[in-house]
């Protein structure tokens, strides 16, 4: 237990409070349960205090990866209150939903496989276009296997596009992507880093075609780069995260810095234009609220209350990344009039000895309270909510 006197709820009352769980470094370091995790989030679940999961994390679709921490964490976890880095991607659908995407991620195939579950019709991945045009990318013999293994056939030509001459003899036709997604941490940077940016310098996303202009966002036309729609998503920009080994790890963030870097020299010291989400992205925590108060309703609704939850006056936002869950619960402006607290624990990427210490906890990333772990940061709440 939490040492706190019991609490016993009323069935038909929903606390004005409620929990988001980072998981990395918070409750599990991989798949390894961290002490006081699983009880922890027992006590909520007995006593009918919401929560919500809220990760970075990502590369399976929502189904799997709940399934899989129910398991780990020996917690009943499902989709109402799991929110992971591209779980946002889904309201991308509408938009794009006849277009052709390109996706990638730790297992790209995989990441395809979500997000045709979303809705994306047409998809396609590094290894397509490494099976139809293996120059692509001259080095490939480290993942030559693994890439004929997970490749599909292209999507047949969406466009004829009079506007692009596509003056390549490869790819056997016109193959145009309309947008990028990075699902989660890529393996092979340096091919879907050489694809990405063939695309942004592209006419039009036309896959080996080239446009000088691109880059220069000053010049009209430079491409789909310039036209302000960024044709770029990340899923999340954590540079570090905090896994079994004893230092941090880099994490999408590491990767991003390593294309926006190309980019710059590429194009002279332009920025790259991307949209990113998870956290801290204000997207990310709006829709994190909303499943929330989703999964909250839903909560009461099961327990046979008459009348809604009442107002969610306060949401506890416990993490182990100053950068990612403090600024980004410290920063976010509800929708719903909400306060975010946010708890910073000692078991992940930042601790009082590493990282910079209590030194660098300042403005955005200054939490509302420093505690051992989730336990301690969960009975500090529950103290103060009284
Ligand atoms: O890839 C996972 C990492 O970026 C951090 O995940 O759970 O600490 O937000 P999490
Ligand atoms: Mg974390």
């Amino acid at each position: 237990s939490t040492g706190k006197k019991e609490r016993d709820l009323p069935p038909t009352e929903a606390p004005s409070f409620a929990f988001a769980f980072d998981i990395d470094g918070v409750l599990l370091h991989v798949s390894k349960p961290i002490p006081g995790a699983t009880e922890t989030l027992r006590f909520l679940q007995e006593h009918n205090i919401p929560f919500i999961l809220l990760t970075n994390g990502g590369g399976r679709h929502e189904s799997e990866r709940v399934a899989d921490l129910s398991q780990k964490l020996g917690v009943p976890l499902t989709t109402s209150n799991f929110v992971q880095s591209h779980t946002p991607f889904q309201e991308l659908v509408d938009d794009l939903a006849d277009k052709t995407i390109l996706v990638t991620g730790a297992d790209a195939d995989k990441c395809r496989a979500i997000a045709q579950a979303y809705g994306f019709k047409n998809v396609v991945t590094p290894a397509d276009v490494m099976a139809v045009e293996p120059r692509v990318w001259p080095f490939e013999t480290l993942m030559e296997e693994h890439y004929a293994r997970t490749s599909k056939s292209l999507p047949s030509p969406v466009y004829e596009g009079p506007d692009a001459v596509v003056d390549t003899k490869t790819l056997g036709g016109k193959l145009k992507i309309d947008a990028m997604f990075v699902f989660n941490d890529p393996r092979d940077w340096a091919l879907d880093i050489q694809i990405m940016v063939d695309l942004l310098l592209s006419q039009q996303g036309y896959l080996g075609t080239y446009s000088p202009k691109n880059g220069d966002l000053s010049l009209p036309n430079c491409g789909w780069q310039g036209d302000g729609q960024p044709a770029l998503y990340f899923s999340n920009a954590d540079l570090f995260w905090s896994t079994g080994y004893h230092l941090p790890r880099f994490g999408q963030g590491a990767f991003q810095a390593a294309i926006a870097g190309i980019w710059r020299r590429v194009t002279g010291g332009h920025e790259l234009h991307r949209r990113v989400f998870g956290k801290p992205s204000t997207e990310t925590y709006a829709f994190a609220e909303r499943v929330l108060q989703r999964h909250r309703h839903e909560l009461l609704k099961e327990l046979g209350a008459r009348h809604g939850p009442g107002r969610l006056g306060r949401v506890y936002m416990v993490g182990d990344n100053p950068e990612s869950d403090i600024a980004g619960a410290n920063g976010y402006q509800s929708e719903v009039g909400t306060e975010w607290a946010s708890v910073l624990v000692k078991t992940g990427v930042w601790t009082p000895d590493r990282a910079g210490g209590e030194a660098v906890l300042k403005g955005q990333l200054k939490p509302s309270v420093i505690t051992g772990d989730v336990r301690e940061g969960v009975r500090w709440a529950l103290e103060r909510e009284g």
